[in-house]
């Protein structure tokens, strides 16, 4: 790969500007400063620094963001802010949303351009447990939680797997539970509190496997994952023991 393809990548700056950078010495080859931006490097195994930063190569970008409310969850929606244009400025191309939340859902999305990474989580038979905070209209008793718990009919098909759901401290009236899933089915939180004769009034998505939303993060934040986060994905661990 070129360098200033390389360092356009890492978002260095402009093709214009990396040229500029990279002739006042700013990057440096394994440690020598890279004379032109044109030279060949093995971003593999080359030491590419600017500044004295070392930077690291990774073929996809991965970020977490708090998805707010009234954001829809794809890449494309006529006149509708979508979760990818909250990322615009990264500059990242095929960035995507691993998997939809609904519009007035907020809290953990993971967005990336890796699609194997992407159709791993979302294959319904990898059973990754999604945990969510769910606010609701009514009080829900405990036997309805243990309903929940053993799997509802949420009108097609098969029931829900086994889940789990437990309370969690009221908010603003409401009642608070936290409802873990292991799979993706459209609107599936609503759709089980109403088998239950109840309704969601927030839904707040606050793991996905192994990666948790950082509490750090408003509503409409993101950041990059850690190579640690990144790693779990990629190793598989994605299901969290129950
Ligand atoms: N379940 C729902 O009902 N909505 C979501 O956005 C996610 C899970």
């Amino acid at each position: 790969m070129r360098l200033d393809k390389f360092l356009g990548e890492k978002n260095i700056g402009s093709r214009k500007q990396i040229k500029e950078y990279v002739k006042n010495g700013r990057a440096t080859i394994n440690g020598v400063v890279a004379k032109s931006c044109d030279i060949h490097i093995d971003e593999n195994k080359d030491e590419i620094a600017f500044d004295g930063e070392i930077l690291t190569y990774s073929e996809y970008s991965y970020f977490m963001l708090n998805k707010p409310g009234g954001v829809v969850s794809s890449t494309r929606e006529g006149k509708t802010t979508t979760v990818v244009d909250l990322l615009k400025k990264e500059g990242i191309k095929n960035l995507f949303p691993v998997g939809r939340l609904d519009k007035d859902t907020v809290g953990l999305l993971l967005l990336t351009n890796n699609g194997l990474l992407a159709h791993n989580l979302l294959s319904p038979k990898k059973h990754v447990d999604k945990e969510y905070e769910v606010h609701l209209l009514h009080d829900i008793t405990d036997s309805e939680l243990e309903i929940l718990e053993r799997g509802v009919d949420i009108g097609d098909g098969d029931k829900t797997l086994p889940a789990k759901a437990f309370r969690a401290e009221s908010r603003d009236g409401h009642q608070v539970i936290h409802l873990i899933i292991h799979e993706g089915r459209f609107h599936q939180v609503k759709r089980m509190l109403e088998s239950v004769g109840n309704e969601v009034v927030f839904l707040k998505r606050l793991s996905m496997g192994t990666l948790q939303l950082d509490p750090e993060l408003s509503e409409g934040e993101y950041r990059e994952l850690t190579d640690e986060e990144i790693n779990c994905l990629l190793d598989n661990k994605l299901s969290k023991k129950q």
